[in-house]
């Protein structure tokens, strides 16, 4: 269930067993007229999507989460939510499991991961888009490896379980439903990214190392910097330049 001061601010939910994907189940609610801020969860999905056309899979048990948003911010300021979600599942994982806390175990990764011992356990799908008369709605889509994680994907992965954090999907969802309002209420009332930026970057992974990151067309080294307003990551070349980097995979380490 939502937290109750999520239900107070107004937010909904629909819970199902088992769902196709949870962002896609949302975009279609949005497209048939239901308002925002309304909440999509499952611990099962049978074709979750995940970043760069890949999919998101696993047994039940893991915590599939989708917010509708009504927006009326500039595409390139709602693009910024996503960190706003990172920044709050990381909180709601940090006060359901004290220990994870200890040795920052926790972190984030650019653009929305969030790592655990340095393997990815949380992925986060934005997606947008204009509805008829205008309106303009952003899915939040998060997806947290409670039980189990992929083995097949392209990078390191870990789940709760496989880490000994043993804990439900929908308390953890409660949790989350209320450190999201509170993380969202700093970016709305902070003007968009900048309060928001400040403390992802202090619990971010990789700054100021070594980093590759594969845009798709390319692979660009240099070391992590910093983010700007945008969520953008800026990175130092080997020859002193900053590139400013919209979208991709980031690696750490010189590889
Ligand atoms: C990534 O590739 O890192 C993003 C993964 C996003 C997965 C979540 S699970 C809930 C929501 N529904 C989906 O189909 N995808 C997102």
């Amino acid at each position: 269930s939502l937290a109750p001061q999520a239900e107070a601010a107004g937010y909904s939910l629909l819970a199902f067993d088992s769902i196709g994907s949870t962002n896609s189940e949302a975009l279609d609610r949005a497209r048939q007229g239901t308002p925002g801020p309304l909440w999509v969860v499952s611990p099962h999905q049978r074709s979750g999507r995940g970043r760069r056309g890949r999919a998101w899979e696993g047994p039940a048990g893991n915590l599939a989460a989708s917010l509708l948003l009504d927006v009326t911010c500039d595409p390139s300021v709602a693009a910024t939510l996503g960190f706003v979600a990172g920044l709050a599942v990381e909180q709601a994982l940090r006060i359901s499991l004290p220990a994870l806390e200890h040795g920052s175990r926790l972190r984030l990764k650019w653009p929305n991961d969030v790592l655990l011992d340095g393997a990815k356990l949380v992925g986060i799908l934005l997606e947008s888009e204009m509805m008829m008369g205008g309106r303009r709605i952003v899915v939040v889509g998060i997806g947290i490896n409670v039980v189990a994680y992929p083995e097949n994907a392209p990078y390191r992965a870990t789940s709760l379980a496989a880490s000994g954090a043993h804990l439900s999907a929908p308390s953890l969802f409660e949790t989350l439903s209320a450190t999201w309002l509170a993380c969202h209420a700093q970016w709305r009332n902070g003007d968009g990214l900048p309060e928001i930026r400040r403390q992802w970057l202090t619990r971010a992974a990789g700054v100021g190392e070594a980093v590759a990151i594969n845009t798709g067309s390319e692979i660009i080294r240099g070391t992590f910097e910093t983010i700007d307003d945008a969520g953008q990551l800026i990175v130092r070349q080997a020859d002193g330049s900053l590139k400013t980097i919209t979208a991709g995979d980031v690696h750490f380490g010189a590889a």
